[in-house]
């Protein structure tokens, strides 16, 4: 630990405030001239590193070859995660079919074997760290060291703050968002040690624009963003910039379960829906050209959520009444 054992051994009464001098030793340097050549140092590099930005955006990133590399997608049984699988398997890669439901791994493995590529089916709950540690073990023995993760599963369980059991709030957070720490900690020692490697989180537009009714989910989705965003800074400032990348995708609303285009049936639903065949191609698109965010959304969508943050909320409530004609009603799970 490196000085932060106070958060994890509590004793109590035993807070000290920090103190006056500590304070003021704290602060920026108040020398003008310090300040001076920091700020020429950033407008001089602002410029070249700007400019080299809206070129690569204008003529496109050059996309790298993942060919021959071994991909883990978790909840690759079905929904997204499958068309997952088979869009990196028509890449060239190797498959790891993870999922809580083997039976839907097997047939995604089995769909790819079709295709001449090498995949295997692995049963993993991946909200369980043992799971996920033994996930690594099985995986590395059949197929080898994983290059590419996706954490894809993810429960899409919309529960308001009063809704659900506690349980069921503690395994949305593990499922959607805790399982990341457990397969990131399992999978990114072996791609800094062989200097290769890709992590791909699924998170949702609902990372980006809460909507009420929606607070679980959208706590982790937001938390998925954080964590991912966060991630590519520390491979950066470890000196991984170039060898492992950190992509989030943020789908809008995909063609999964059956239940869960119901739902947006009720709800009077407007936004285009696509199908995870669209999702799974933009993913893998924006990932070969190691992209850290990907709005898997029409353009008008990817503009109206870059504006969401600048807007105050009176107008976004608005905006959002052109999508939805009923607010999700309030359920109760006994
Ligand atoms: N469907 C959408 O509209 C939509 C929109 C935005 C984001 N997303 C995100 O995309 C991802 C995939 O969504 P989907 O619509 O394909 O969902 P889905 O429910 O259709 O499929 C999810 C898959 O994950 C598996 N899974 C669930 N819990 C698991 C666990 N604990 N361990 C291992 N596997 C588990 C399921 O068995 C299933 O195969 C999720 O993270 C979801 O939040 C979906």
């Amino acid at each position: 630990m490196t000085g932060q054992d106070q958060y994890f051994n509590h004793r109590d009464g035993q807070y000290v405030p920090a103190t006056e001098d500590l304070i003021e030793s704290n602060r920026y340097s108040r020398n003008p001239l310090d300040i001076f050549l920091r700020v020429t140092k950033v407008i001089l590099l602002f410029v070249p590193t700007l400019i080299r930005e809206v070129i690569t955006f204008l003529v496109g990133a050059k996309k790298k070859s993942i060919k021959g590399q071994i991909a883990l997608v978790t909840g690759g049984g079905n929904g997204l995660g499958r068309s997952l699988c088979l869009r990196l398997a028509r890449e060239g890669c190797s498959v790891a079919v993870a999922d809580i439901d083997f039976i839907g791994a097997e047939k995604t493995a089995e769909e790819i074997r079709r295709l001449g590529v090498k995949a295997e089916a692995f049963k993993v709950d991946v909200g369980e760290q043992q799971s996920v540690e033994q996930l690594k073990v099985n995986v590395e023995s059949k197929l080898g060291p994983v290059d590419i993760l996706v954490n894809n599963a993810g429960l899409l369980a919309m529960l308001s703050l009063s809704e659900g059991t506690s349980e069921d709030v503690q395994r949305i957070i593990n499922v959607n968002l805790t399982s990341h720490f457990w397969t990131i900690r399992a999978f990114k020692d072996g791609m800094m040690e062989r200097r290769r490697g890709h992590i791909v989180a699924v998170s949702s537009t609902f990372g980006i624009a809460a909507f009420g009714r929606t607070v679980c989910y959208s706590a982790t989705k937001f938390g998925v963003r954080g964590l991912m965003e966060a991630l590519n800074e520390e491979f950066f400032m470890n000196g991984y910039g170039d060898e492992i990348f950190a992509t989030c995708v943020y789908p809008c609303f995909v063609a999964t379960r059956k239940e869960f285009l119901v739902y947006l049936q009720k709800l009077g639903c407007r936004v285009p829906i696509q199908t995870p065949d669209e999702v799974a191609n933009l993913t893998v698109e924006g990932m070969l050209k190691n992209r850290c965010e990907i709005v898997a959304s029409p353009w008008y969508m990817q503009v109206m959520l870059k504006l969401y943050s600048l807007m105050p909320n009176s107008v976004n409530r608005l905006v959002v009444g052109i999508f939805v004609d009923n607010l999700p009603q309030l359920t109760v799970r006994s």
